[in-house]
């Protein structure tokens, strides 16, 4: 019996293992138990469907494709979208460029180590470089606005070998260990990312 426990906990915990982790215990440590194992497994499956963690209060909403400046829900409800991707990718939705351009790069490669030569990498700091006027500087390019931050943040301190950061009360900077600590929004900053190297000061009016 306790083998048969195992499996279905082990089950549950990694649910989208299934079906090879599954038959593969059942098969191997429970030969005759197998149909009755697996409409336990059945069951649990349906009490403990995985959810999506809340990260924003969630909208009813489902929106499924876009197209410009549009998108639409399953319904087929059309939206002007004004949200203009989260700021970070404000390109609209389905730009034909956008499109075949991550198509054509996902074709060639679509993930490799920064611990090889990328030149996509140089081709971007070459053109970010001549944009900004900053062809002198270094391009660190990362996935996140809080990866950002907590690199500025880590290499000042690299640079000029202090520990004190100022930040604004109400700000926010991300939810990554460093840029937590710099936001005193109790949702946002767990006890564990408290430190006594941010001083929060607050801005008044
Ligand atoms: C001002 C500011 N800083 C940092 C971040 C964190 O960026 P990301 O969610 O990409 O980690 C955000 C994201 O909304 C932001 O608005």
């Amino acid at each position: 019996m306790s083998n048969f426990i195992v499996t279905v906990a082990a089950n549950t915990n990694l649910r989208i293992c299934f079906p090879s982790v599954y038959f593969f215990w059942t098969t191997f440590l429970f030969r005759n138990w197998i149909v009755l194992s697996y409409c336990c497994y059945l069951i649990f499956i349906k009490i403990l469907d995985m959810q999506i963690v809340d990260v924003y209060k969630r909208i009813d909403l489902e929106i499924i494709n876009g197209k410009g400046c549009y998108v639409c829900d399953k319904s087929g409800t059309q939206y002007l979208d004004m949200f203009g991707g989260h700021a970070v990718i404000s390109v609209g939705h389905t730009h034909p460029h956008y499109v075949s351009e991550v198509n054509r790069q996902l074709n060639l490669l679509g993930f490799y180590s920064n611990s090889v030569k990328i030149s996509i990498q140089e081709q971007i700091a070459d053109k970010l470089g001549k944009i900004s006027d900053k062809e002198n500087y270094n391009l660190f390019l990362c996935n996140s606005g809080a990866e950002a931050n907590e690199n500025a943040l880590k290499l000042a301190s690299y640079q000029n070998g202090r520990k004190k950061v100022i930040a604004f009360t109400g700000s926010f900077h991300g939810r990554t260990s460093l840029t937590a600590a710099a936001t005193n929004i109790s949702a946002i900053a767990a006890p564990v990312n408290e430190t006594p190297h941010v001083i929060f000061y607050r801005i008044t009016t």
